[in-house]
């Protein structure tokens, strides 16, 4: 992977090889740990962290939810964020905040175990990379459903919840696809290994529901906006799995992945077998977004301040 300089540590800034734990770190052995995944663009305006505190929001309800109290501020790790962007340096940049439990107690009571928190930023690309943007992703419905509700919190982006995509993914991988598309546990579409997942018929763009065990995506909440802004009619229902294959397009969302046409699933074309109309209108006007250029969401965006690197 492609590094950066320094790592944000517990409220300091450390040489990236030396932003470590110990091996009894308790979020190594029972995967207590929540975390974001959020990225900074270069936009006219300068560089700019999308969703910011949404995303910062997020991340302290995932630790809520698992009794993890965050021993810093949302406006004092929004503020170590745009330091360490600035200090690395990177004018675009993915940035991933993780909040686990430290070393000092094992077991799995874990509410005396110190609670840590790193930042790391650094170059990446897209997640299912630029062909896979432009040309569509080939997906395989996973064997492995979606965490239930009633066993963990599909709401919260928690460390160890994702072993669950792991499976998914190698499976899907394994078999040849780039990405693996897991049911819920009813039977339903719930989402990809990383991304939302979206259906379009007739015009009208379907979702699975909050119910469905998604994780309540911050680009899902920007797609909304944007379909709402350009007309389109979007439903949030439950959908069965044929419907997928019956849909003229399928498209995949992701602060990773960003906004992803899927060709083919299960080895069924779906549509044409290429990135049809409303897939790729709403990759456009969300990349604009992304990268400052749509005025109508400059909201979105939170500037930082990088120094311009010497040459
Ligand atoms: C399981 C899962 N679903 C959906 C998403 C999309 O969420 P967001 O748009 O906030 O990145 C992600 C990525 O964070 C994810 O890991």
């Amino acid at each position: 992977m492609d590094q950066a300089e320094l790592i944000w540590h517990n409220g300091e800034l450390v040489p990236w090889e030396e932003a470590k734990v110990h091996v009894l770190t308790h979020g190594l052995h029972y995967g207590t740990g929540v975390f974001e995944g959020i990225r900074a663009y270069e936009t006219p305006q300068g560089t700019a962290v999308f969703r910011h505190r949404d995303h910062l929001e997020r991340l302290f309800k995932s630790a809520e939810l698992y009794y993890m109290p965050i021993p810093y501020t949302l406006e004092e790790l929004r503020a170590a964020t745009h330091e360490l962007i600035a200090a690395n340096e990177l004018r675009e940049c993915y940035i991933r905040p993780i909040v686990f439990r430290g070393y000092g107690q094992m077991g799995l009571y874990p509410l005396d175990a110190p609670v840590e928190v790193s930042i790391a930023v650094w170059p990446w690309g897209a997640y299912l990379g630029e062909e896979g943007k432009r040309a569509g992703v080939r997906a395989k419905v996973a064997s492995w459903r979606r965490i239930p509700h009633d066993s963990l919190i599909p709401h919260a982006k928690a460390c160890g919840q994702y072993l669950n995509n792991v499976l998914a993914k190698i499976e899907a991988s394994k078999a040849g696809y780039q990405e693996a598309i897991l049911l819920d546990s009813h039977g339903f579409v719930c989402e990809g290994s990383g991304e939302n997942i979206y259906a379009v018929r007739d015009g009208v763009i379907t979702t699975p529901p909050q119910t469905a065990g998604i994780l309540d995506g911050i680009s899902r909440k920007s797609v909304f906006q944007i379909a709402h802004d350009l007309g389109y009619e979007l439903v949030e229902r439950d959908l069965a799995r044929a419907e997928l294959y019956l849909a003229d397009e399928v498209f995949l969302t992701g602060t990773a992945a960003e906004l992803v046409p899927v060709r083919e699933i299960d080895d069924h074309a779906i549509g044409t077998g290429e990135p049809g109309p409303v897939s790729r209108e709403l990759q456009r006007v969300f990349e604009d977004a992304l990268h400052g250029r749509d005025p109508r969401y400059s909201d979105w965006l939170d500037l930082v301040k990088v120094p311009t690197k010497a040459t």
